[in-house]
């Protein structure tokens, strides 16, 4: 084993979260500006230890908590790798990426980790062998996921996705210029989850029409992004939250900073992931981008992200927080 490092991105969703539980389309980007990593270091003793900085602790594998997704990670690589053992190691990991808030924290730290440890073991892992095993972890952290964080986190690329086929990594010909505004209320997507379903289990007729809807709506943004329709993307986002609002995954919060958004010049406006809390999305250009962002801080945003989605790379400019 040698020493070794790896880093993973955030990623938002664009449109289609919750539906696409359902079997429905979304699209989804990796956003760069924020970041998981892990890093591996052979030694000095016997012991497998994952150390946690940020938050002061530090485990042994072997007494990892039932459902720790960083303890599954790394036993997941050591079986592919057909060690039996764990070897001593100190394994660190660290990320900027605001825990349940919607940006994929979960899904890049289980990926940081498994290609720490891959590159330490020189066990060759492909995206998709990443990804599928971190779809293991994200089961721990999420119970049913469709499978969308992991996807665009391992891959690292804007992706169209349906839940059971292969991801179709997706061309974006028509650039687009977004600002992500935190609420600052951490919301964990497993309990988002289970509301959509328990809303199902109640009426299947409307949330079908619901998830419906909104598996249009991606179909009509994939032709925006991809170039083959000149309809402006804005409304597509602000009827997606709209849709996610009769969900009821909306909050308080994010109502604020959607309305804000849209007071201030914004095309379109959505929350970003499992709702309740976490994020959402404003579609700005660079001459609306400084008044929005003023309107998100004033609305009560804890921090806000400018994100560019285009044919190469999602990557951002700032990240500002209220003085
Ligand atoms: O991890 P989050 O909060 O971005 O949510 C993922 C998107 C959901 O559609 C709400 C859940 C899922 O597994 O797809």
């Amino acid at each position: 084993m040698k020493p070794a490092r790896a880093a993973a991105p955030g990623k938002a969703i664009l449109l289609g979260e919750h539906a696409v539980v359902y079997g429905r389309p979304a699209l989804a980007v990796p956003v760069t500006q924020v970041q998981a990593s892990a890093a591996l270091t052979p030694g000095p003793g016997a012991e497998f230890w994952i150390e946690l900085p940020a938050i002061g602790r530090r485990y042994r594998l072997s007494r990892a908590r039932p459902g720790d997704p960083l303890a599954a990670a790394v036993r997941l690589v050591l079986d592919r790798a057909g060690l039996t053992v764990p070897p001593g190691a100190v394994l660190r990991v660290e990320s900027t990426i605001p825990i349940a808030a919607g940006l994929g924290s979960g899904a890049a730290v289980c990926t940081a980790v498994a290609r720490a440890l891959a590159g330490a073991l020189e066990l060759p892992l492909g995206n998709e062998d990443v990804s599928a095993l971190v779809f293991e972890t994200e089961k721990l952290l999420h119970g049913t996921p469709s499978g969308i964080d992991n996807t665009v986190v391992a891959h690292a690329r804007p992706v169209y996705f349906v839940k059971g086929r292969p991801p179709e990594p997706f061309e974006v010909r028509r650039p687009v210029r977004l600002l992500i505004g935190d609420t600052g209320r951490p919301s964990p997507t497993r309990a988002a989850v289970a509301d959509v379903r328990a809303g199902y289990a109640r009426d299947r007729d409307h949330y079908n029409r619901l998830f419906d809807e909104i598996g249009a709506l991606v179909e009509r943004a994939r032709a925006l992004l991809a170039g083959t329709s000149s309809q402006p993307l804005g409304p597509l986002l602000t009827a997606n939250h709209a849709l996610l609002r009769e969900l009821q995954v909306s909050s308080p919060e994010l109502e604020a900073l959607v309305a804000a958004a849209g007071s201030a010049g914004a095309e379109g406006a959505k929350l970003s992931g499992g709702g309740h809390g976490g994020n959402m999305l404003a579609l700005v250009t660079l001459q609306s981008e400084p008044a929005v962002r003023a309107a998100l801080l004033a609305a009560g945003a804890a921090r806000v992200f400018a994100t560019q989605v285009d044919a190469t790379q999602v990557g951002a400019t700032r990240v500002d927080a209220p003085e």
